[in-house]
């Protein structure tokens, strides 16, 4: 099967981006798939969410990270390292992807740098997905993960604020069709969701009233647990299996799959 890769990219922050890749990314494992995990953000939450503090620390304040790759523009295959679970390798981040706005300014043809890294592994298929985390930005660095992806997917979080500013994220998209053609919106994804409340159905009324942007049937609730997980550096479905959010991640990643 030919790779696909599929960035989580929202402009919001905490609207649930790299909790949905990290478990996203561990459930597709649990069905049999290869993949690899590129943390974009220099907060490093993908990385956190399968390594100690300390590990992540490491890589991020060394050279064998996301950032050198790109800044020196290597073949990211040489970048790969193995997360704790089966068939889950991922591509470090570093604290100095704050700086790579810069790093790109200068290069040639600097919307698609990640793409070239990237397309020796993608040429290999040693990977069935591979899924990029992006920053709650919308610079160069994020026009480089979206250029880089045939998928996009949007977590939102059910707040009022979490609709907020989503109309430049869509005006952004645009921009970088023009650029990317064949770049697709696979759905808005709503996460942290209090059940508790009403206000989670004002979320997915405006959603659904977006034309031709799909929304995921599965959505994901607020739990401690998730917290818990990412506090042992671990995936949800590793860490409680039996728990409500693992069920959730398991269902939207096979929702994932079958969306064609
Ligand atoms: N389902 C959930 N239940 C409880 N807390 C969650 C859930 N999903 C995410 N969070 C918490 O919300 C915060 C933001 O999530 P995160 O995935 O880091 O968002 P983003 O990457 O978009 O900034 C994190 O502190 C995370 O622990
Ligand atoms: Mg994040």
């Amino acid at each position: 099967m030919k790779t696909q890769v599929i960035c989580f990219a929202n402009n919001k922050g905490g609207s649930g981006k790299s909790t949905t890749c990290a478990n996203v990314g561990y459930g597709l494992t649990q069905l049999g798939k290869k993949v690899l995990l590129i943390d974009g953000d220099m907060q490093l939450n993908l990385s956190l969410s399968f390594f100690t503090d300390d590990e992540v620390l490491e890589y991020a304040q060394g050279t064998d990270n996301l950032y050198h790759a790109i800044r020196n523009q290597k073949d990211l295959k040489n970048y790969i390292i193995h997360t704790p679970y089966e068939n889950l390798d991922m591509i470090p981040s570093s604290t100095l992807m704050s700086s790579i706005e810069y790093e790109l300014f200068t290069k040639w043809q600097r919307e698609f740098i990640l793409k070239k890294c990237l397309s020796s592994i993608i040429e290999s298929e040693a990977y069935d997905y591979i899924l990029i985390d992006a920053p709650p930005t919308l610079g160069g660095w994020v026009m480089n993960i979206l250029c880089a992806s045939d998928k996009v997917i949007i977590p939102v979080e059910a707040t009022p604020w979490g609709l907020f500013g989503l109309g430049n994220m869509f005006e952004f998209l645009e921009q970088v069709k023009q650029m990317s053609p064949d770049l697709e919106v696979m759905g808005t994804v709503v996460t942290k969701v209090d059940t508790r409340k009403n206000y989670f159905k004002q979320t997915f009324e405006s959603l659904r009233d977006l034309e031709d942007i799909h929304v995921f049937e599965t959505y994901i609730r607020v739990d401690s647990s998730v917290e818990w997980s990412q506090d042992n550096n671990m995936p949800i479905m590793a860490y409680r299996r039996s728990s409500r959010s693992a069920q959730e991640y398991m269902a939207l990643t096979e929702e994932i799959v079958n969306r064609k």
